[in-house]
């Protein structure tokens, strides 16, 4: 009777030990067989504008406005941002192509 115990206890842990391995390959697969392609690529002017102007508030979604008031928020935004010219384009650029009237 003891005897019997044992070996179903035993048999039992090697059943989970083997559905174990079983599952964790097939997590660890579609976890890290996943392509690069699937990740968006961001671009400069993207980078700059979370960088910039994501540190004092979160920066909010391009499309919640339109190209008009982008220009007068970064107008005043711009003040209180490091920001170069060169950066200020960069920003806005993607803020033109990104707002909700946009032409895209
Ligand atoms: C030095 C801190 C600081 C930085 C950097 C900054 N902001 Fe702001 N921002 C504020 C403050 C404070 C307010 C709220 C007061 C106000 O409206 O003037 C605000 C308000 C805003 C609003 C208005 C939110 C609304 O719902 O009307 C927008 C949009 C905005 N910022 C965008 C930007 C953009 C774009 C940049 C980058 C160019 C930027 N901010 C950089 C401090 C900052």
């Amino acid at each position: 009777m003891v005897k019997a115990f044992k070996i179903s206890k035993s048999s039992s842990f090697l059943h989970h030990t083997i559905l174990n391995f079983i599952v964790i390959t097939c997590f660890t697969t579609s976890t890290f067989g996943q392509s690069d392609s699937d990740t968006p690529k961001t671009s400069l002017g993207e980078e700059l504008f979370y960088e910039r102007c994501g540190y004092c508030h979160g920066v909010r979604h391009p499309r919640i406005f339109t190209k008009e008031e982008w220009i007068s928020i970064t107008d005043s935004m711009f003040e209180l941002t490091a920001v170069d010219e060169e950066e200020k384009e960069i920003i806005l650029n993607y803020l033109m192509k990104n707002a909700f009237d946009a032409d895209y």
